[in-house]
């Protein structure tokens, strides 16, 4: 099984999906994860990406469909990813969309996170004094959610006219969402 979780900054992808690895015996692919290691690692991708990262925008399509290409390439990961934070505009969806057919694979089922602006703004100041992201600065979150309001809608239809898309309220508990999303996936 292959699985899109997506939601703004905060909607709890990362949590969520840490989650399902466990359970149902996944692997998480997040593209901004991969993406930051880039940067932490100072290859040449990550000198060329930090800037567009840390002001909440959204790095290339070709970019980030080349990291997801590897994996669904590597027969390891066949039918067992978490896609997290990808796809996060049309073409990207499109681009996943080729990629899983061209690697003989489909995606089963799409998860959307749907959290408020200010949910997102008091999750990220409270990760930010753990974790100490770069992009967790309180304006650059709410860059993000706006990059992510202004890409998402076509996304949602695109697995809306698939019949894919599950939507998940993702103030509830953590506890509450796991118990959610576990029963959507052992409903496949
Ligand atoms: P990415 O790393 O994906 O960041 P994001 O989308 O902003 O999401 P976050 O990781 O901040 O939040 P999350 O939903 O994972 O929440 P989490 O579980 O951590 O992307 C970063 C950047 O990379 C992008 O801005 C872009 O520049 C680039 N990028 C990435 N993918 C790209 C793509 N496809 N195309 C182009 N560019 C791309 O939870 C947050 C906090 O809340 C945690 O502290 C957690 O403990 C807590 N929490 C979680 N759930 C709950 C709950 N239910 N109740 C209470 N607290 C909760
Ligand atoms: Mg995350």
């Amino acid at each position: 099984m292959n699985l899109v979780i997506f939601g703004p900054p905060g909607a709890g992808k990362g949590t969520q999906s840490n989650f399902i690895v466990k359970k149902f015996n996944l692997h998480q692919l997040s593209t901004g994860e991969l993406l930051r290691r880039e940067i932490k690692n100072q290859s040449q991708l990550g000198k060329e990406i930090s800037s567009i990262i840390n002001d909440g925008k959204l790095v290339s399509d070709d970019i980030v469909s080349d990291l997801i290409e590897k994996y669904l390439s590597d027969d390891k990961f066949k039918n067992k990813l978490i896609f997290d934070g990808y796809p996060r505009n049309l073409a990207q969806a499109r681009r996943l969309d080729n990629l899983v057919k061209k690697y003989d694979q489909k995606i089963n089922i799409v998860l959307k996170l749907s959290v408020s602006l200010e949910t997102v703004k008091k999750r990220i100041s409270e990760r930010r004094v753990l974790e100490k992201r770069k992009d967790d600065d309180e304006e650059i979150a709410i860059k993000r959610y706006v990059t992510y309001e202004e890409n998402i809608k076509p996304v949602i239809d695109f697995y809306k006219h698939l019949n894919l898309l599950k939507i998940v309220n993702g103030e509830a508990s953590i506890t509450e969402i796991n118990s959610e999303i576990s029963a959507l996936i052992e409903a496949i």
